[in-house]
């Protein structure tokens, strides 16, 4: 019996500080579809909301219109950032009562909103930082997002072909990575996954401990980062200094044809990491990752990642930060079998961001 049910992701919701230029900016190279809004013209005094969709993954922009609001401060803090990771559960109350007997923080009780398309139950906990994770029952609604919003037109024609279908895994940021993991341990009754890494990957390069925690069916899955030591200054310091402390620090977004939605992206302007050519060219890539769906010069050309374990191989590549400080950044993964995250690739990662540390002065 599952103590904390999950039906999976419902919602990346993001505070940026232009909610409309963000919306037109995943429109145009994320290739999403904007669905709902709401704003001063409908209800929404302070705030300006947009909510993008690519098949079942949905983003939300909330954006301040006027001086002094929460979400303005949040923004002024953080920068452009993520604030709730909401979570779609079967029964909120259920869900809110559990989470609060095990120590977590509530934030919203469960309430109950209503329109025209039906109802509702919503409510919130705190996680990591000042990032919430809102616990929705939307299944008796039709309606575009949430009551109050309104059906929205795209902002531009949606591609035919959408870049990406789902919301993979989500990444955190934190101080103190088996607190946290056993947070979601307690809270939730997640489990960590199979691939953690601790030690061993405490090398030159990378500096950081990551563990993996997700629900009995592996539709959420959220990996926590924490700093380990090192000569340099970790990529995760580095998030945690610029942030303002612990925060998402990245989506992971799955698309079942990596190639093209890189080619798409890359032709919006998406700036993606850059994998070393010795990656490629290591004898031992393709011992380790046999025979994949492409050529690897068709991947060397793009820049993907591929890893391998005993379930399947992954196709994998992350973008730069998508705001000026070098915080929140974006990941597409194509898997094939493997439920990893691509382990095998974390040193060829960490070379890629530290050379773009490096270029910003913060190594
Ligand atoms: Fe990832």
């Amino acid at each position: 019996m599952d103590e904390f049910p999950v039906k999976g992701m419902d919602a990346v919701v993001f505070a940026v500080g232009n909610a409309k230029q963000a919306a037109h900016y995943y429109s145009t190279a994320f290739g999403m579809r904007r669905v709902a809004y709401r704003g001063p013209e409908n209800g929404s005094p302070d705030e300006a909301v947009h909510v993008l969709e690519s098949g079942g993954a949905r983003f939300v922009f909330r954006g301040p219109v006027r001086a002094g609001t929460g979400i303005g401060r949040h923004v002024a803090e953080h920068g452009d950032g993520i604030v709730d990771l909401a979570i779609e559960v079967p029964d909120v109350e259920a869900a809110y009562r559990h989470a609060v007997a095990k120590g977590a923080t509530g934030l919203e009780e469960p309430h109950v909103m209503e329109d025209e398309y039906g109802k509702v139950t919503i409510a919130a906990i705190a996680t990591y930082g000042e990032t919430r994770h809102s616990l929705v029952d939307r299944s008796n609604y039709s309606g575009p997002y949430l009551p109050g919003f309104a059906a929205a037109d795209p902002i531009v024609e949606p591609p035919e072909k959408r870049f990406f279908q789902a919301i993979d895994h989500c990444v955190g940021n934190v101080e103190r990575m088996d607190e946290w993991a056993g947070f979601y341990h307690r809270v939730m009754g997640f489990t960590d996954m199979a691939e953690f890494i601790g030690d061993d990957i405490a090398t030159e390069y990378s500096a950081l401990m990551s563990k993996v925690v997700a629900d009995g069916t592996r539709k959420v899955k959220f990996p926590l980062n924490e700093p380990a030591e090192s000569k340099r200054k970790s990529q995760i310091d580095e998030y945690l200094e610029f942030y303002g402390g612990p925060g998402v620090q990245h989506i992971a977004l799955a698309t079942n044809d990596i190639l093209a939605s890189v080619d798409r992206m890359r032709a919006a302007g998406v700036e993606f990491l850059d994998s070393p050519d010795s990656y490629y060219d290591d004898p031992e890539l393709r011992a380790r990752i046999g025979e994949v769906r492409v050529p690897i010069e068709e991947l060397r050309a793009r820049r993907i990642l591929v890893d391998r374990d005993e379930d399947g191989y992954l196709l994998q590549i992350f973008t730069k930060p998508v705001q000026d400080r070098p915080t929140v950044f974006f990941e597409l993964i194509e898997r094939h079998g493997s439920l990893g995250f691509g382990k095998g690739n974390f040193k060829a990662l960490f070379e890629a961001i530290e050379r773009e540390q490096e270029r910003r002065g913060n190594l």
